[in-house]
């Protein structure tokens, strides 16, 4: 009988993911362990700004500790320990804690641009890291494990529009696609305000929510909230999502600033686009909303058709330094063009 040659176990891989904005935030955990939310979130994932990285383990025993690269520079401190302690769970789960891990990363969108590089960092670390090691996961596990690393990761494994169900144990906090990509072609449009790094991470912000009066009315409120955003999605009608991630938003951010201690993102620049983008629609009915992250940019949110007259308004605002802009992008993929 003939034998095929014997395939040498590779142990390295590659993986892209897009970073996603969320429409209803996640904000708050209820176990921080596993990283459980106090809320399910609903998000687009955006196709062009991603994250890709190549993950090798090392068997033959030569590094002593991961080697973590991110654009360009070696990751130390705080964000090494982060990557670290995500390669271990992956390590307990492969059931072999020897091998240390080289961990090459590049965002395609500058880290300084304000964009949350976690989501698609720890999606594309999850899926590079379990490939590697043979892990073979359907998307929903590996949903499960993004979310370990950070919540909004757990998002960015599917394409399209998507819900991360809060669950109630590690198996069942999982997110899963409402919508695919080009089931409506929305743009997010980000006005970038500042690139200076954010004082508190949402890490730990996540930890504050629940010392703010006002986090158990956003909560109360969240019920209806997902159930308006799942059909305005699915009816591709603006007019019924806009103003809902307008308010989701500002409650989020309410929920922040009334926290002990209290989170200010906001800069002046914020608030000029915000009352920017209500004239806008009070004075023309230009169909544009907007949401924000953890972070003083301001994301705006329109179909399509209205993005260059956008970009056009956005020119006359005194605070945007610069826009990035992406439509809704596939899961995160394994792809063949490793890093190193
Ligand atoms: O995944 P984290 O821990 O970076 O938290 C994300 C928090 C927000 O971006 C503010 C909201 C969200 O749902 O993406």
């Amino acid at each position: 009988m003939y034998r095929s040659a014997p395939t040498t176990p590779q142990y390295k891989a590659t993986a892209r993911a897009g970073s996603n904005i969320a429409f209803i935030k996640y904000w708050g955990v209820a176990d921080p362990r596993l990283n459980l939310p106090l809320n399910n979130s609903i998000s687009m994932t955006l196709g062009a700004l991603h994250s890709t990285t190549t993950v090798e383990w090392d068997t033959a025993g030569r590094l002593s500790a991961d080697q973590i690269t991110i654009d360009g520079e070696r990751a130390e401190g705080k964000k090494a320990e982060r990557v670290t302690q995500h390669l271990d769970l992956i390590r307990h789960l492969a059931g072999d804690r020897r091998f240390r891990a080289r961990v090459v990363s590049r965002n395609n969108f500058p880290m300084a641009s304000g964009i949350a590089s976690s989501a698609s960092a720890f999606a594309a670390l999850t899926m590079a890291a379990c490939a590697a090691l043979n892990l073979n996961y359907d998307r929903t596990r590996l949903s499960a494990i993004a979310r370990r690393g950070s919540g909004s990761a757990s998002r960015s494994l599917f394409g399209g529009y998507v819900e991360w169900e809060r669950g109630a144990d590690d198996a069942s906090s999982i997110a899963r696609q409402l919508f695919p990509p080009d089931y409506w072609t929305l743009r997010d449009v980000v006005a970038i305000i500042s690139t200076t790094e954010k004082a508190v991470s949402s890490q730990s912000g996540h930890m504050l929510a629940m010392s703010s009066p006002l986090n158990a009315g956003r909560i109360d409120s969240l019920y209806s909230a997902l159930q308006e955003v799942r059909t305005a999605l699915a009816l591709r009608d603006l007019t019924r999502l806009g103003p809902i991630i307008e308010q989701d938003a500002l409650a989020m951010h309410a929920v922040m600033m009334t926290s002990r201690p209290s989170l200010l993102y906001w800069q002046p620049g914020t608030l000029e686009v915000l009352h920017a983008v209500r004239r806008w629609r009070e004075e023309d009915g230009f169909p544009v909303y907007f949401t924000i992250d953890a972070g003083p940019n301001v994301h705006l949110i329109c179909e399509a058709a209205f993005e260059r007259e956008l970009l056009k308004r956005l020119q006359t605002l005194n605070n945007v330094r610069s826009v990035v802009t992406s439509g809704p992008g596939d899961g995160a993929e394994i792809i063949d063009q490793h890093l190193f």
